[in-house]
């Protein structure tokens, strides 16, 4: 597991080449069997083709989601918190599985961080999502996950990027 991890970075630039539908459904059941505290399963997605919709996803944000307008599909991952009071590791733990699922298909991937996040001075990501996308007022958005063919390599990691000071045996 470990020597596929290390290769799977985050990528931004992406083949024009479609995501085929198996491979789509693959990601989605993975989403869906996420683990989530007391399975309770807060979360619910948003699979994004539509280029439009694409480019508008990619001004959600001052910076950090502009790549969003020419990749060939986004999940929007968005929970009800009223459901779950640890909604946000279970959407991170979903998020996550979808790129793990994509990545495990060759496909390469990137998370779109916008709970927290501001348009612009007036109006945060998540209004601007929640408005754009016709999310009921009673959800959050925590993310979105963007998937496509890989159009940029980059180096897998390696020893000399892990500060193994960071982990602490039996007690800090
Ligand atoms: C919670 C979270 C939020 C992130 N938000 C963004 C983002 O808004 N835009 C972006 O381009 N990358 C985002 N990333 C990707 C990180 O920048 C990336 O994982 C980190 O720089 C390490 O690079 P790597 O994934 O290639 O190893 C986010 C990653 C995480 C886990």
């Amino acid at each position: 597991m470990y020597d596929k991890l290390k290769t799977y970075r985050s990528i931004r630039k992406y083949k024009e080449t479609p995501v085929e539908k198996e491979k789509l459904e693959e990601i989605i059941r993975a989403a869906l069997i996420a683990p989530s505290s007391r399975n309770i399963k807060p979360w619910e997605f948003i699979v994004v083709k539509d280029k439009k919709v694409l480019g508008a996803i990619s001004k959600s944000k001052v910076h950090g989601a502009s790549f969003a307008k020419d990749v060939p599909v986004a999940f929007v991952v968005i929970a009800d918190p009223q459901k779950c009071d640890v909604w946000i590791e279970d959407c991170s733990i979903a998020a996550y599985a979808i790129q793990l699922a994509a990545r495990s298909l060759g496909l390469g991937s990137c998370w779109i961080q916008t709970r927290l996040r501001e348009k612009d001075d007036a109006v945060s990501s998540q209004e601007y999502l929640k408005d754009l996308l016709g999310i009921p007022e009673k959800y959050v958005v925590e993310c979105v996950v963007t998937i496509g063919y890989a159009d940029e390599a980059k180096a897998e990691y390696s020893e000399k990027d892990m500060d193994f000071k960071k982990v602490h045996y039996d007690f800090y």
